[in-house]
């Protein structure tokens, strides 16, 4: 399939014309992705009340405000969901969610931090969904930045298959959103997703716009295995 990388920069003017772009604004989302998010949670059933969550790629932090709101994360309650929020950038704070500044192609170190926050919450090193809406900088190079996606949506796979808990009964699942780039790798990566997880979809949300080569590729269910996945 062939996306000319400039359909994926959007000029300003279009921008304010765009439906969910505006529904953002008056919904108090950080950004129009938030619907996208909200899209595959209704589809997929990807979260639940009382998770524990990590959005990777994260900022500006839409993603992490529908996560937080369906967890139920910003109280004190037992059973109260939390999210922790992984970018390069720092983000603003939003109830619920706890921010950490890592590089996620890092990913060990990452792992690390994730397990620190959820130990310094006194909450069990369990994790319930890895949630990912990575992009990389586009270069304008189609081929160099499919690449790129790959690379960070294998990582956010990696770091899944490390902090989620393979569970066997339904509502315990582990479950898994990546975004990758339509193109060479995709099916590489589809096929890995595939391998690990008991259910495997690909998933272009209305959200994202017509000519974005960007797809969700979902996982529920991280399949059980001898030894760790690597
Ligand atoms: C499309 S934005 C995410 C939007 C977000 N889901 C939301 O709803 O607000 C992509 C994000 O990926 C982050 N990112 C790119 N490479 C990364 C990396 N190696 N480690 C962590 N974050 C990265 C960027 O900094 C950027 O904030």
């Amino acid at each position: 399939m062939f996306f000319p990388l400039e359909t994926l920069m959007v000029r300003q003017a279009d921008l304010k014309k765009d439906r969910f772009y505006k529904r953002a604004k008056q919904e108090g989302y950080r950004s129009r992705s938030a619907f996208k998010l909200l899209q595959i949670v209704r589809k997929f059933g990807v979260l639940k009340k009382g998770d524990v969550v990590v959005d990777l790629g994260a900022a500006p932090g839409g993603w992490s405000q529908v996560a937080a709101g369906v967890v139920g994360g910003g109280g004190r309650g037992r059973g109260r969901g939390v999210v922790v929020s992984v970018d390069l950038q720092p983000m603003e704070k939003i109830a619920g969610v706890v921010a950490v500044q890592s590089d996620l192609t890092n990913e060990d170190e990452t792992v690390k931090v994730v397990k620190e926050v959820l130990l310094s919450r006194g909450k069990a090193l369990v994790v319930d969904a890895v949630i990912s809406d990575a992009s990389p900088k586009l270069s304008g190079n189609r081929s160099y930045d499919q690449f790129r996606s790959l690379e960070l949506s294998r990582s956010a796979l990696k770091i899944a298959s490390a902090l989620l808990n393979p569970h066997g009964a339904e509502d315990q699942e582990g479950n898994f959103v990546a975004k990758i780039f339509q193109g060479a790798y995709y099916e590489q990566f589809y096929g890995a997703v595939k391998e690990r997880f008991r259910f495997a979809r690909s998933f272009s949300p209305s959200a994202s716009r017509k000519r974005s080569a960007e797809i969700y590729v979902i996982g529920k269910g991280l399949k059980k295995r001898q030894g760790k996945w690597k």
